[in-house]
């Protein structure tokens, strides 16, 4: 199993370009189906998830090919066929953001349950909920959400939460429905605009997506276009939080500084120096760390993607920070490996209070997630002496040569075995 090795304590210098956000590049491979002809997408990641993600709708009988290093060509015929089979889901559960768009275009879609993971139980009612008012016919069948159509119908729908994946399935539905849908309390993501683009830029008719409510005209059909998915907001925040951290001074290149403004806020709280200009954010972690609180919320509140890495950053800044994580219950669970590495921190249901210490310590710890990984290695790039993470394929999900691009920073990382 290879893991990654981090000799600590090099603060971080220089400039680092951010690649295409994963979790618009997963579903605008899934609203690629929906589209006859060629679509090609750019900005896509290399990262092992999108690769799954193709891998998966080529079983369907999609054709995609890598045309250059970050644009892939995706051609979907009539004929796909509908069922993602557990050990596809099991790899990725976003693979469940193919219901939606599989619905529409073959009117079934067999997906199983993607079960727990990690960071929390990750339920599919909402998802359902939308589909059935379009007019769909949804069972549970031995593991499997098996949806059929006759013809789906647009609908309304309220969302008791603003999920992500239940406002994008819904949104993939509803663009080939017949009629208006209308999506009440949806999330506002950036990547749900960024879907809505993406399926207008097809033929679709998707309005007002960033705000609460998401009204959707239906057309018969969508036709292949190239587009260019949003830069990363998290894989930006986690260099952001990196650089702070190490007491760096790094300049984040192709970011859209409006997606990160729930981090900026908090960053500069922290007294870091967070300047924002055009597509780059400027980070300097010179001064006097102070202790911050933060609750994760949905869009435009502070993002739980970046719950792991602060905290990561918090463990040596001095006083008393609280942490509450209010959308997976399980995200806190990164604590324990943090105080491995002498972090001082306390951990009561979805709260998180962390005591600031003058230094952590290397050691060997374990990603649990993709994000925990990735505050692990801010974690080594912070501590003395040396740190070796183990289940890097979790990090490999997310970030695109992530050692490269903090070697390029000046830090001692090397990935072995
Ligand atoms: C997306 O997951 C992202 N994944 C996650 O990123 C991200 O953390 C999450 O949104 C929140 O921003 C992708 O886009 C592929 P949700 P998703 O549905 O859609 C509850 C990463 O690290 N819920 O908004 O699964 C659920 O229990 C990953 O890049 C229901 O109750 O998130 C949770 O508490 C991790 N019923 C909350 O909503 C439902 O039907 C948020 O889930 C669906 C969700």
């Amino acid at each position: 199993m290879s893991k990654i090795v981090i000799a600590g304590g090099q603060p971080l210098v220089g400039r680092v370009r951010v690649g295409g956000a994963k979790n618009a590049a997963l579903t605008a491979i899934s609203a690629a189906l929906l589209a006859r002809g060629d679509v090609y997408l750019e900005n896509v990641p290399n990262i092992s998830d999108v690769e799954i993600m193709l891998e998966i709708i080529k079983e369907l009988g999609s054709q995609y090919q890598w045309v250059s290093q970050d644009c892939v060509k995706i051609n979907s015929p009539d004929n796909l066929s509908y069922t993602t089979p557990y050990q596809q889901v099991k790899k990725l559960r976003a693979s469940n953001l193919l219901l939606g768009s599989l619905l529409a275009r073959v009117g079934k879609a067999n997906i199983a349950l993607p079960g727990g993971c990690n960071i929390g139980s990750r339920p599919m009612d909402l998802h359902i909920k939308g589909l059935v008012n379009l007019g769909a016919k949804v069972e549970l069948d031995h593991g499997y959400i098996k949806a059929t159509t006759t013809g789906l119908k647009g609908g309304r729908v309220y969302l008791d939460f603003p999920s992500v994946g239940a406002t994008e399935n819904i949104m993939m539905a509803a663009v080939l429905a017949k009629g208006q849908t209308v999506i009440e309390n949806v999330a506002k993501e950036p990547e749900i605009v960024d879907l809505a683009n993406f399926l207008n830029a097809m033929g679709a008719k998707v309005r007002g997506a960033g705000t609460d409510v998401i009204k959707i005209q239906g057309v018969p059909e969508l036709k292949g276009v190239r587009y260019s998915i949003i830069p990363d907001r998290i894989e930006a925040g986690t260099f952001m939080v990196a650089a702070a951290a190490t007491r760096g001074d790094v300049l984040v290149e192709n970011v859209i500084p409006t997606h990160l403004e729930p981090l900026t806020a908090k960053l500069r709280e922290a007294n870091i120096i967070v300047e924002e200009k055009d597509d780059v954010i400027h980070v300097k972690g010179e001064a006097e760390f102070k202790p911050i609180d933060l609750k994760t919320m949905p869009y435009p509140g502070f993002p739980t993607d970046m719950q792991s890495q602060v905290m990561a950053f918090l463990t040596i800044t001095p006083g008393i920070s609280i942490i509450v994580e209010n959308v997976f219950e399980n995200r806190l669970q990164l604590a324990e490996e943090l105080k491995r590495m002498g972090a001082k921190i306390k951990v009561e249901g979805r709260t998180a209070v962390v005591e600031g210490v003058p230094q952590l310590q290397g050691t060997q710890v374990k990603a649990s997630d993709l994000r925990a990984g990735a505050a692990l290695i801010i974690a080594g790039l912070i501590a003395q002496g040396e740190t070796e993470i183990c289940n890097i394929h979790y990090i490999d999900r997310g970030y695109e040569n992530l050692e490269d691009k903090l070697t390029g920073l000046g830090a001692r990382i090397t990935r072995v075995g």
